[in-house]
């Protein structure tokens, strides 16, 4: 069923986030980054090259030796006596960053994060969603796997994908235990029967690319947003790909979410907007936010329809009222620099993660008392791209960075 048509690779990907306006990430040329002498150097750019770029290094935010320990063993499995010897380089030359530990702030709630490992190391766990009975799925971007973990007993699997580097980016499962994903690298929609392991893929129309993150609607309708500035869903009956243009052009829809009353809300990355669709034609109406650089890069939608997004740049926390129009926003606890990401809401409590600081911090927003509370999490996190609240009331979230899924049980 598979057509291929315009296929980028990650590189494309990591050039398109680079060029984004107000992004702060100091994206560097391999070519332009020397590393440290030492007998480590060789072996580092031999070996560890083979996921990702060197800048990777100099750019984190530095670790002790044991935090650099754990770092490398979610990413490849070294002899000790080379382990030993990478660790101690990267400790020597890289250790941790001053300003880099999140602001922790106390409250009433308590919560218990629990974690586990993808098999398949240096996965890149992208998007999590909740499965049926307490399983957690996850999107192995780095690996061309989508995972899963039954949280009761710890099994896990790995479903490996036939296209080549397909870049699993998002995921959900629908009503009938499928699972659709996004494939990020090679514009494809991709249906995984679980119980056959079988992959329908549903390629994108010409000039649409870079599917980003899907999600379902009461009705069984699966709704995409794309990375080329487009918006799409496919009919659970017909399967037919229904793509629409966003009006402004050179957009980046992210995060999408639906809210009471079936209409599909994304936000804009590249812009300071946010757009919501018409459910029966898929047209887009677009909604801007106040300030000139702001960058909403995921979304979630609370009982009452306000739409919250992370304004990742600028480190807010924001609540979007499509009544009014009206945007308020409030200064997320670790500061300007925290890049608010991952986001969803259980009921009036607002859900996000800071992922600037290691360890990234798991922040709780009581939208009645206006009042924070965070929390560590326990492995670092890496960088938490996406969470989702489960019908339980609980969150699952992908630990990119450290190449785990995590579940949070919550006591208010
Ligand atoms: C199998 C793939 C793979 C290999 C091999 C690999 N890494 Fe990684 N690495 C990853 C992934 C995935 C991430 C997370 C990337 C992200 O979140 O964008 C990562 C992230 C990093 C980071 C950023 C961490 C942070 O907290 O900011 C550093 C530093 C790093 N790797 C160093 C290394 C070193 C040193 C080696 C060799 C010992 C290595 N990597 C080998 C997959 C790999």
């Amino acid at each position: 069923m598979f057509k291929p048509n315009r296929s980028f690779d990650r590189i494309a990907t990591l050039i398109a986030l680079a060029a984004a306006p107000g992004i702060a990430t100091a994206q560097t040329n391999d070519a332009a980054v020397e590393l440290p002498d030492g007998e480590a150097k060789a072996f580092i750019q031999g070996t560890c090259m083979a996921c990702h770029r060197i800048d990777y290094i100099p750019n984190a935010r530095g670790y002790s030796a044991e935090g650099w320990r754990n770092l490398i063993g979610t990413m490849i499995a070294l002899p000790d006596q080379t382990a030993d010897m990478v660790v101690d380089y990267l400790a020597t030359n890289f250790p941790k960053k001053p300003g880099t530990d999140p602001v922790i702030v106390a409250g009433p709630a308590d919560v218990t994060i629990s974690e586990w490992l993808a098999p398949t190391l240096g996965s890149r766990p992208h998007d999590p969603a909740p499965g049926s009975n307490g399983s957690i799925w996850w999107a192995g971007q780095f690996a061309n796997r989508i995972g899963w973990v039954d949280t009761a007993t710890g099994e896990r699997r790995e479903y490996p994908l036939e296209i080549p580097n397909s870049g699993p980016h998002g995921l959900v499962e629908d009503g009938t235990g499928n699972v659709w994903f996004t494939g990020n690298y090679q514009n494809y929609m991709g249906k995984l029967d679980p119980r056959t392991g079988g992959v329908d893929d549903y390629p994108l129309p010409d000039g649409v690319h870079h599917p980003h993150t899907p999600i379902v609607d009461d009705e069984g309708t699966v709704w995409f947003t794309a990375m080329s500035g487009h918006v799409g869903r496919i009919d659970p009956d017909t399967e037919e790909m229904i793509v629409k243009a966003a009006p402004t052009d050179g957009s980046f829809p992210y995060g999408i979410e639906t809210n009471s009353k079936g209409e599909p809300w994304y936000v804009d990355f590249w812009g300071n907007r946010l757009g919501s669709v018409d459910p029966k034609t898929g047209e887009i109406t677009e909604h801007e936010l106040p300030h000139a650089d702001t960058r909403p890069r995921r979304i979630a939608i609370a009982p009452d329809d306000a739409v919250w997004y992370t304004d990742y740049p600028r480190g807010y926390l924001a609540r979007f009222d499509p009544d009014t129009g009206e945007t308020q926003e409030w200064l997320s606890p670790s500061g300007e620099t925290s890049q608010p990401y991952g986001i969803a809401t259980i009921g009036d409590v607002i859900w996000y993660v800071e992922t600037f600081p290691r360890p990234n911090a798991l922040v709780r927003f009581d939208s009645k008392t206006e009042t924070f509370q965070s929390w560590p999490i326990p492995s670092g996190g890496g960088v938490v791209r996406n969470m989702m609240a489960t019908p339980e009331g609980t969150l699952v979230l992908a630990l990119s960075g450290v190449n785990r899924v995590a579940l949070v049980e919550i006591d208010d």
